[in-house]
């Protein structure tokens, strides 16, 4: 199968994952109750050079340490220590230290008061789904303002599966769909970009498209029945990489049928199609183009949205005890690399894997500006 994955967000893992978000998480394995004052001398020693003696990173990608949760801090140089986190320096570095001096250089950083954040203005940060707005309005001519198209033959993308519609622009712009308006139309749009654009279309309410003006949708009902089981009852798909059928138009779903049998590439899709009749394919278009359409599923449309789940376990008021870190003011390189890394399965919390496995890097990113952007704690 086509399926250029760009790790896009999937819509229903999304709430799924956010149930998680109740648990408490794991407190500090032991309190730890460090001296700062003893702890302030390795830092001096072995820190200062990357965390400096403030504890402010000084260079991309190193976090920031001042006032960071002492249990935390503790709980991270223990599995530097122990190999569960694989960076090398620090690995060697608290090779050499024991207990005490873990507990009382995490004692030290966390007495520090937080960095006055001077970065916080220069950092740019606009939610995917904004993003996506602004740069739908590219396509507004011909699918819509909404993604609700009303030119015959162009297709609506307001409610479409994000993953589909990914994979789809994507075909356009590496030129495997051949539609050259398509094709200038993204020529200059990156993956992030695009991955915005399915963001924003697919949460917008999808409108049935006008009634098909040949075909017999009734005789095309039977047709579709091998269909339900990938494109959703009546076409509206449940799955993020399957697209919607429902309410599409008619004459776009014709032609797009037809395509697998030529130059669309996809061998699910192709074993189906290839025995239909031209009849039967637009018997079936127009039973689809009069189904009621349904949007994908909820997409949080604000960063801000998105981060009010995150602050139930990572803000102050959290409680001194719990192991989750602070991250308003933290290094914005170092905040994308950490949830990358728990996504992507190279980083061990499970807890934190379950919350960011779904997010594109799009999300990450404006998630991590956003953190950034927030004046330390
Ligand atoms: C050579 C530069 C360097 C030195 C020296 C260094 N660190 Fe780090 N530190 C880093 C980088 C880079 C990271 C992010 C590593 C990663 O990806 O896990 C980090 C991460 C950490 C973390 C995890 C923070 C978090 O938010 O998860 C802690 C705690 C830490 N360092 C403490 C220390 C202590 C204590 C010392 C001195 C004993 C020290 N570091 C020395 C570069 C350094
Ligand atoms: C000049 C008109 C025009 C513009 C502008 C345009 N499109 Fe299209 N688009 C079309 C047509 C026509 C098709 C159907 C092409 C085909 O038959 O393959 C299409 C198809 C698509 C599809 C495939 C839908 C599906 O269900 O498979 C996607 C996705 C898409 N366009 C996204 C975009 C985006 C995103 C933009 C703006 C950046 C855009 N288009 C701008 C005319 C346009
Ligand atoms: C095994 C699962 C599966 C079955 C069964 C299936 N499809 Fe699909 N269909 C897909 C996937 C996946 C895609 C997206 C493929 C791609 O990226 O080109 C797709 C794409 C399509 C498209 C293009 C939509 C667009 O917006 O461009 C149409 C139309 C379509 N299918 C119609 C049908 C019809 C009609 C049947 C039954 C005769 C059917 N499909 C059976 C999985 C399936
Ligand atoms: C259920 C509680 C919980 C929720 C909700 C949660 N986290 Fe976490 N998070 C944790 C814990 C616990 C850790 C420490 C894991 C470890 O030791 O690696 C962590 C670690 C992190 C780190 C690493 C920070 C550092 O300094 O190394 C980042 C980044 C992060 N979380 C981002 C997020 C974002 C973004 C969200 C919301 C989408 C979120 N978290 C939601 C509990 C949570």
């Amino acid at each position: 199968m086509k399926n250029s994955f760009l790790g896009l967000v999937a819509l229903s893992a999304i709430s799924l994952a956010l149930a998680g978000c109740t648990d408490k998480p794991a407190p500090a394995a032991k309190a730890p109750t460090g001296d700062a004052a003893a702890g302030k001398i390795i830092a001096a020693k072995d820190c200062k050079a990357c965390h400096g003696l403030d504890g402010k990173g000084v260079a991309p990608a190193i976090p920031n340490l001042a006032a960071q949760r002492e249990p935390y801090l503790y709980n991270s140089l223990k599995e530097y220590k122990d190999g569960k986190r694989s960076h090398a320096a620090l690995k060697n570095m608290t090779a050499n230290m024991s207990e005490a001096d873990l507990r009382n250089v995490a004692a030290y950083f966390a007495s520090l008061p937080p960095i006055a954040n001077a970065a916080a203005g220069d950092v740019k940060h606009s939610s995917p789904y904004e993003k996506g707005k602004t740069l739908a309005a590219a396509c507004a001519k011909c699918h819509g303002e909404d993604g609700n198209s009303t030119i015959p033959g162009t297709p609506s993308l307001a409610g479409q599966q994000p993953h589909y519609l990914v994979a789809a622009i994507q075909e356009y712009h590496q030129g495997d769909r051949a539609k050259d308006t398509m094709r200038s139309a993204l020529r200059d749009a990156d993956s992030a970009d695009l991955e915005s654009i399915a963001l924003y279309f697919a949460s917008q309410k999808p409108v049935k498209r006008a009634a098909p003006t040949r075909g017999d949708p009734a005789a095309g009902e039977p047709a579709t029945a091998v269909c339900g089981g990938c494109h959703g009852a009546n076409g509206a798909s449940v799955d993020a990489a399957t697209p919607s059928l429902a309410g599409q138009d008619a004459q776009y779903l014709e032609k797009a049928i037809k395509s697998y049998r030529t130059t669309r590439k996809n061998w699910g899709m192709q074993r189906y199609v290839a025995g239909l009749s031209d009849k039967d394919v637009e018997n079936i278009a127009a039973y689809y183009a009069s189904q009621t359409p349904r949007a994908a599923d909820q997409v949080p449309t604000s960063t801000q949205e998105l981060a009010a789940k995150c602050n139930l376990c990572h803000d102050q008021n959290a409680g001194p005890t719990m192991a989750a870190p602070k991250m308003r003011g933290q290094d914005k390189d170092y905040l994308v690399m950490a949830l990358r890394a728990y996504r992507d399965g190279k980083r061990e919390s499970s807890t934190m894997h379950t919350m960011s496995f779904p997010y594109s890097n799009a999300i990450i990113d404006s998630l991590a500006s956003w953190y950034t952007s927030q004046p330390a704690q």
